[in-house]
């Protein structure tokens, strides 16, 4: 900062000039030291904010009393019908109410997905939901195929606390069974993971996953929305697409963590009797009825002894 003075006058002591003169001159000084004054102070401000939300950001960010710890995200198929759409999201927030957390139902069709297959949907909904409650820990993708079964469980409690995941990953195996080169790491910390997604004999489930909040989890779901993975066709749509990245990006790997089946996606077979992997029991947390909206099936007849079940009528395994 320059002050054009007078040598006269910038050799009083600076504090009596200010308050003392009435000089054009003086109210110069006075001016340009005020504005000095703010500059310095602006910046101290500015250092301290910056230096916090550092911090902040690293360790004791603080999250806003009430906050949900987990954000269950679910997109509908508006075409559905509503009924049953409506028992759908029942089974989420009967869920959800039991532990304090809160649920997202956005409409599939929300999203512009351009050519791409709707079931791409699910990214740009976890990104939708992350804004929405940018304070919630966890945001926990379930397709619209799959009833919450077994409500005592917690997300954290029966996946997502340190201990617990390290006990559940599924660690130096194949990302993609059987034959896939790349394998998930050996020595991963159950803090330090960011996405979990069940693994089925076939690959990863993208039926259901999650993802925890931060910087790191807005990058994954960026790439795997990538236009170029929505426009290259491939067979399993986004859940292939998800393959590709676990496999090709190592930064992404270290962030993985695959996790048994039956832990948080079990299938149910479809009537025709084709056999499914990680079938189904009493007791299991998740019952996905997968592909059931596909290929003529019926999500809500298939689902219904299910949702029998957990009104605490009947068994949910039919004899028939
Ligand atoms: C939504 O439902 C309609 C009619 O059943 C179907 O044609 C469409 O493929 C469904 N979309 C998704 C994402 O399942
Ligand atoms: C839920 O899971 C727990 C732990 O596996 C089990 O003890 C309990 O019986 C299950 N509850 C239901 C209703 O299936």
């Amino acid at each position: 900062m320059h002050f054009a003075m007078p040598p006269r006058k910038t050799s009083r002591p600076p504090p009596y000039a200010v308050r003392n003169s009435r000089s054009s001159l003086n109210a110069l000084f006075r001016r340009d030291r005020l504005r000095f004054l703010a500059v310095i102070l602006l910046g101290c401000i500015g250092t301290i904010y910056l230096l916090g939300h550092l911090f902040s950001s690293a360790s004791s960010e603080v999250i806003p009393a009430g906050t949900p710890l987990v954000v269950i995200v679910t997109a509908i198929n508006k075409s559905w019908d509503p009924a049953f759409v409506e028992k759908i999201k029942k089974n989420r927030r009967d869920y959800a109410a039991q532990h304090g957390y809160t649920t997202f139902f956005p409409s599939s069709s929300d999203y512009s997905l351009r050519n791409a297959p709707l079931s791409w949907a699910k990214v740009p909904a976890m990104r939708h939901a992350m804004t929405l409650f940018p304070s919630s820990t966890y945001f926990w993708y379930l397709d619209p195929t799959a009833i919450i079964m077994n409500r005592s469980l917690s997300l954290t409690s029966h996946i997502m606390d340190k201990e617990r995941l390290e006990s559940l990953m599924i660690v130096n195996e194949p990302v993609v069974p059987p034959d896939s080169v790349i394998k998930t790491f050996d020595h991963l910390k159950g803090d330090r993971i960011d996405l979990v997604v069940a693994q089925d004999k076939d690959g990863l489930c993208q039926s259901g996953f999650i993802i925890r909040r931060g910087d790191w989890a807005k990058y994954f779901l960026d790439a795997w929305f990538d236009p170029l993975y929505r426009s290259y066709n491939f067979q399993k749509a986004e859940g292939h697409a998800l393959e590709h990245i676990v496999q090709w990006h190592g930064t992404i790997l270290a962030k993985l963590a695959l996790i048994p089946q039956r832990t948080f996606n079990s299938y149910v077979p479809p009537p025709s009797g084709v056999k499914v992997p990680g079938v189904y029991a009493e007791g299991d947390f998740v019952a996905n009825f997968i592909g059931c909206d596909r290929d003529k099936r019926n999500c809500a007849d298939e689902m219904q002894p299910y949702f029998d079940h957990l009104a605490g009528k009947g068994p949910a395994e039919s004899d028939d």
